[in-house]
């Protein structure tokens, strides 16, 4: 008889708010929605073997001595990051599926490198299986991602999203209250972190973290003295979505807690208003899906999701209202079985 086989399946998200706070230790609050990509395989040789229902070519990886960036196809480059990290005894042979659109901003890199880690045998923590796969996902594609996504596929929860703090990485689940749905609308332009500027985001935000301190420690009151320390305005824009963002974060917590879809939709679409005015990460399309959707009765709000530059934008709705894009649901994380 050969190796068992295993099975391991890890969820996309979306992220409902607080986008591009992550790496500056700051608050978010996503969902694991119920797209999900499954690994089937089983331990053996000498090399890690995958094969999969949306690519051509299969990544074929070797244990040792590779650089997970410069692999072919590209999307082998996730499984090689994943392998790097982890350095697996064995080999593994399996096929991917997926459910996920990929590279539509829900985060497929992320189910992909949780649902292979847990693949080929990682035993760990939950966050040490999500900074694994944060890590790995940094070396295949050279961008410098904060913990959202990956921690977010490995610790959803059926029914509620998840406020994590970023600094202590401490993570509340918040209930998503029943009488609302959750749509996800694709903007049809494909998003490449590693093409975006995400990585001259980041460094901007360390530039102003070097004069004015952690970001995560500003509040919205203390911007107008950021101002005096900051010169460049740009800049001094892209504190004040950081900052606005942890704040709109809590308060639209505690307005899902209570049931106030009103004031957790009004703060969604602030949020992708500073998305686009202070941090310039939207697009005229992901604009148009917005504003189309504010303007649509019983929709709450809407804000683009994720990094930006494309993919997709999430709203709030009262049920049953538009059929446009994919109704989400808030799904419980990653899971590996063994037949
Ligand atoms: C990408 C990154 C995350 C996060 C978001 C923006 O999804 O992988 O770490 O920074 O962008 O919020």
């Amino acid at each position: 008889m050969g190796p068992a086989e295993v099975v391991a399946v890890a969820p996309g998200r979306v992220n409902l708010i607080g986008d591009h706070t992550d790496t500056t230790g700051g608050l978010v609050l996503p969902m694991a929605i119920d797209m999900a990509t499954t690994v089937t395989g089983a331990p053996g040789g000498d090399r890690v073997v995958l094969t999969s229902d949306v690519e051509t070519e299969p990544a074929v990886i070797p244990l040792t001595g590779f650089d997970p960036a410069e692999l072919r196809p590209a999307w082998a480059r996730y499984v090689g990051g994943v392998v790097a990290e982890l350095v697996p005894s064995i080999g593994f042979e399996g096929h991917v599926t997926t459910t996920l659109p990929v590279g539509a901003g829900l985060s497929s890199s992320a189910a992909l490198e949780v649902a292979v880690t847990l693949a080929l045998g990682f035993s760990g923590s939950e966050l040490d299986l999500a900074r694994l796969c944060q890590r790995a996902e940094q070396r295949a594609s050279g961008v410098p991602c904060g913990i959202m996504d990956q921690l977010t596929s490995v610790a959803g929860r059926t029914g509620h999203g998840l406020l994590i703090d970023c600094r202590s990485l401490v993570i509340e689940e918040v209930p998503i209250p029943k009488a609302c749905e959750i749509r996800v609308i694709h903007s049809g332009q494909q998003r490449s972190l590693a093409t975006s500027a995400y990585g001259e985001r980041r460094a901007a935000l360390e530039a102003a973290e070097a004069v004015l301190g952690p970001l995560r420690d500003l509040r919205v009151i203390d911007l107008t003295t950021a101002g005096q320390g900051l010169s460049d305005e740009v800049l001094l824009r892209r504190v004040r979505h950081v900052v606005t963002e942890n704040d709109r974060v809590r308060r639209f917590a505690d307005a899902l807690r209570v049931g106030d879809l009103v004031t957790a939709g009004r703060l969604m679409s602030d949020s992708h208003r500073s998305l686009r005015d202070d941090f310039g990460v939207s697009t005229p399309a992901l604009d148009e899906i917005v504003r189309r959707l504010e303007s649509t009765d019983g929709v709450h709000g809407a804000r683009l999701t994720g990094a930006g530059f494309g993919g997709c934008v999430v709203a709030l709705t009262e049920p049953h209202v538009i059929s446009e894009g994919w109704s989400v649901r808030a799904a419980d994380g990653a899971h590996r079985l063994t037949a």
